[in-house]
């Protein structure tokens, strides 16, 4: 990517991106940090788009994979680290060329063998939204969602899970990439699986292995992750 056409994404997306946690609580009197990767949101109101984007732009080229400060950065694990599960909604719509592009984002993910073991529904649909919504647990959000996104694996397949689980985390993470929230909710191993893939129609050698509500954020809640340092190790597990 040029920084020509970096900085013509930065104009025309950021206010999506800002809109969904790439924003900066105020610290302190000093104003905007020093570093936007060491920033969370909490009030994503705080800031005027125009500020922000003037602030980012001061800031592209640590968007960029190059060495700066002694670390590597891009755009790419910005919008991954950004990403929260959001639960939600905004009454918008997404967009049908959006949705289309979150497919091809799903479809591209990696697969043992390259099996592509899978079949994607999206339901925009208020009914089917409810009725889906109504069949879960712990998804009842999906009913106020603007599309839902349901992977389906095929079940001969050996490594089915792992590969519509690659999907879906692309699917989570594209819908990222163009502000629009989303949650991960649970499918293949609960009781509902089989009571959905029959209300959507699908075919019988399918199983539903995901659901993913999506929607603009309404609000963003941002969970707590343990740090790095308690969960790697580099060349062996160290000894006590
Ligand atoms: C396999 C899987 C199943 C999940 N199922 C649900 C679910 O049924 N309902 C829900 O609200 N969240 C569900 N989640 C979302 C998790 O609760 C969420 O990822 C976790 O709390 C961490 O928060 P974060 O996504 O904001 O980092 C699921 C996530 C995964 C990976």
């Amino acid at each position: 990517m040029t920084e020509e056409a970096y900085l013509f994404f930065l104009k025309n997306r950021m206010p999506e991106l800002i809109r969904l946690n790439f924003c900066i609580h105020r610290t302190g009197s000093s104003g905007l940090p020093a570093d936007p990767h060491s920033c969370r949101v909490q009030q994503s109101g705080s800031w005027h788009a125009s500020e922000l984007i003037d602030w980012v732009h001061g800031y592209a080229k640590i968007f960029f994979p190059i060495r700066i400060n002694e670390r590597f950065m891009n755009l790419g694990t910005t919008i991954l680290k950004c990403r929260h599960s959001v639960r939600e909604y905004k009454p918008d719509p997404i967009e049908e060329n959006i949705l289309k592009d979150i497919l091809e984002c799903a479809r591209l993910a990696p697969t043992a063998m390259n099996e592509q073991p899978w079949l994607f529904g999206v339901i925009t649909g208020r009914e089917t939204l409810e009725k889906v919504a109504g069949l879960t647990d712990h998804g009842t959000f999906i009913a106020e969602a603007a599309a839902c996104f349901a992977v389906f694996g095929k079940k001969n397949a050996k490594y089915y899970l792992e590969d519509c689980c690659a999907a879906t985390e692309n699917i989570i993470i594209a819908l990222q990439a163009y502000g629009i929230g989303s949650c991960w909710v649970a499918g293949e191993k609960k009781d509902y699986a089989e009571a959905v893939r029959t209300a959507l129609e699908v075919p019988e050698e399918y199983t539903l292995v995901s659901l993913v509500p999506a929607g603009y954020p309404l609000d963003i809640p941002i969970q707590k992750k343990k740090p790095l340092k308690d969960i790697h190790f580099c060349e062996k597990y160290p000894k006590e």
